[in-house]
């Protein structure tokens, strides 16, 4: 696998590569990442992952500084995946000036997520842009775990006839269902042990509304009541439409139920596809 922190490098690197498919990432890999890398295979010639912790969609007080970075064990995870070429770049490399021109996702940036992260959508969108300009792939894979992170990507390529396929990777979980995810890893023994109950009451929801019931604000605070009882401080569960995560008009288009809620010092975000 070839490593490259310079965009002109990478630039060169893949030159007369075939179809290029990307995977970015904040590195601290784990099955989920990993699975994306094996899915990516089947989409292109040549896979291209990138690790960049990025500072812009972080806020003030959240986890910039904290979140784990583990370079080399990454390195030895993507070259098992058959990752062909890795895109690491420093901060100078990628901002070398104050990044002033930004993407500034619609309504959909402001709602479930994007009401308790401000910001956190305009530098995903920022970065991954900036990203597929750098790397120029004919399709990138993310993970469905971050539901409204896929959906504001999708909808920007969408919209600025970017040529590359957006495709989805499935969450890949434990075998107590929790959805793997970097943040899993600040939480204690006994967080861990409870952690599963986020999943349990989506799929609550889903089997509810599988069986008929169409209230989906009583199953949201009857799944909201579940956690509080349990120690959970809960930012949301929503149940939203698929499309453009817009209130349900009824239970028979296909749906999403979301939610976000801290587990002691660690939010944990999980959704679950009805
Ligand atoms: O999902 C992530 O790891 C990040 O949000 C991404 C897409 C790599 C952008 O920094």
């Amino acid at each position: 696998m070839q490593i490259h922190s310079s965009i002109a490098d990478l630039r060169t690197a893949l030159k007369g590569r075939g179809r290029v498919v990307f995977v970015p990432t904040m590195g601290n890999l784990h099955a989920g990442h990993i699975s994306l890398m094996e899915q990516a295979r089947a989409h292109g010639d040549t896979v291209v992952a990138s690790i960049f912790v990025n500072r812009l969609q972080f806020g003030p007080n959240e986890d910039f500084d904290k979140y784990p970075r583990t370079f080399q064990a990454d390195c030895d995870k993507l070259a098992t995946a058959g990752v062909d070429v890795l895109f690491a770049p420093t901060e100078a490399d990628l901002y070398p000036e104050p990044q002033e021109y930004v993407v500034e996702p619609p309504a959909i940036q402001h709602v479930l997520d994007g009401e308790f992260r401000p910001g956190h959508f305009r530098g995903v969108a920022t970065v991954v842009l900036k990203l597929f300009n750098i790397v120029q792939p004919q399709a990138a894979l993310f993970g469905k775990k971050d539901y409204q992170q896929l959906m504001v990507i999708r909808n920007m390529a969408r919209q600025l006839a970017l040529p590359i396929d957006i495709i989805g990777g499935e969450t890949v979980r434990a075998a107590d269902g929790l959805a793997l995810s970097s943040r899993n890893g600040y939480l204690s023994e006994s967080e861990r042990a409870e952690a599963p109950r986020l999943y349990r009451e989506l799929n609550k929801i889903r089997e509810a509304i599988r069986a008929g019931e169409a209230d989906t604000v009583k199953l949201e605070n009857a799944a909201i009541e579940a956690l509080t009882a349990a120690g959970w401080q809960t930012d949301y569960v929503a149940v939203r439409q698929q499309l453009d995560l817009s209130m349900p008009k009824g239970v028979n288009a296909p749906l999403v139920a979301l939610a976000a809620s801290r587990l002691g010092n660690t939010r944990l975000i999980d959704n679950i596809e009805i």
